[in-house]
């Protein structure tokens, strides 16, 4: 298929699997934006060149989220998980660049073309009267991908409180290009031990909402930035295969969080606001990972049809 019909084609699943709800993303649709700011560490400035990896402190908006394309999705709802862990960094200059992250070191599959099988599947098996075949047959000859639904997915005390991944590679070039190959991770300080099920469903519908409004009103939280640098044998283009996590890693930086978007901005800023992970400055750029050029069309088209709603 063509690339714009199967990003369109994409949309059109997830639509078809959480239905339509103007105004909010075909999936993230929950979401809670905090500011802060960014403090790049001295290593950052010898992998990359990208303006807000040279240690000057760098406004940033994040946007929490959970994986549900349907906004009222309660918090302790296993179809909230993965959350997600957007970045936007503003640069002195109105620069921008983002980061775009969930809580799981992987995912379904390695190509687009793979997650609209995967996609549309799962649309039929929700659909009215539901068709589990095609699920079931991808699945079969997918085995990451049913690792993917498979795997436990535990609801967090705090959106603050666990790790997310970029999943998809990058290429790092510093000053003197040199080239890197990573993929971030962002990760609290201490980790928190996560909910189990009967303590996720008996929370409050925004209980991650509120425990990040009571953090912030005692004072703010860190998140660290990390990139996992490939070794020789992890698959660079392929994004469903978590790298080992016995290689070399270097901190970016530090992210403060320091105040929740007012409330009543905060709908409002989530719609006008367009993340993306391809989104990127001189220093850093897409891999061979198919996934990275696919999401950056793809998240540019999904913004265009939430906002003409
Ligand atoms: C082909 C694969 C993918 C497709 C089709 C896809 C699709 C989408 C779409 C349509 C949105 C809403 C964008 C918007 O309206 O602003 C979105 C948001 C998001 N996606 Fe993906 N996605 C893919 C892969 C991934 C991967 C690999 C991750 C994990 C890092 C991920 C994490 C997220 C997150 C965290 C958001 C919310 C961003 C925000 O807060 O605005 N997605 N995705």
């Amino acid at each position: 298929m063509a690339p714009e019909p199967l990003y369109d084609a994409l949309l059109d699943a997830l639509n078809a699997t959480f239905g339509r709800h103007p105004g909010f993303r075909a999936t993230h649709a929950k979401g809670l934006l905090v500011n802060g700011t960014f403090k790049a560490s001295p290593n950052a400035s010898t992998l990359s060149r990208a303006a807000h990896l040279q240690g000057q402190t760098v406004p940033v908006v994040l946007r929490f989220s959970n994986f549900s394309g349907v906004p009222a999705t309660a918090d302790g709802d296993p179809l909230a998980s993965p959350r997600g862990l957007a970045v936007r960094f503003t640069l002195a200059g109105g620069e921008v660049t983002d980061i775009v992250t969930h809580s799981f070191d992987g995912f379904p599959v390695a190509t687009p073309e793979d997650f609209l099988i995967f996609l549309q599947g799962i649309a039929a098996n929700v659909a009215t009267p539901p068709d589990p075949l095609p699920l079931h047959s991808f699945l079969a000859s997918h085995p990451r991908a049913r690792a993917f639904l498979d795997a436990p997915k535990p609801a967090p005390r705090s959106y603050a409180g666990l790790e997310y991944f970029a999943v998809n590679a990058l290429v790092f070039s510093n000053h003197r290009g040199v080239e890197t190959i990573g993929r971030y991770r962002i990760e609290p300080l201490l980790m928190q031990p996560l909910l189990s099920d009967a303590e996720a469903a008996a929370k409050p519908a925004d209980y991650l909402q509120s425990e990040m409004a009571e953090q912030l009103a005692k004072g703010s939280l860190t998140l660290r930035l990390v990139l996992q640098l490939a070794s020789a044998e992890d698959a660079i283009e392929d994004g469903s295969v978590a790298w080992s996590r016995q290689h070399q890693e270097v901190e970016l930086g530090i992210f403060s969080l320091d105040s929740l978007a007012p409330a009543d901005a905060q709908f409002g800023a989530q719609q006008q606001l367009a993340f993306s992970p391809g989104r990127l400055l001189d220093g850093i750029s897409l891999s061979a990972d198919p996934m990275t050029l696919a999401r950056d069309r793809i998240y540019q088209r999904a913004v265009l049809r939430r906002q003409q709603r």
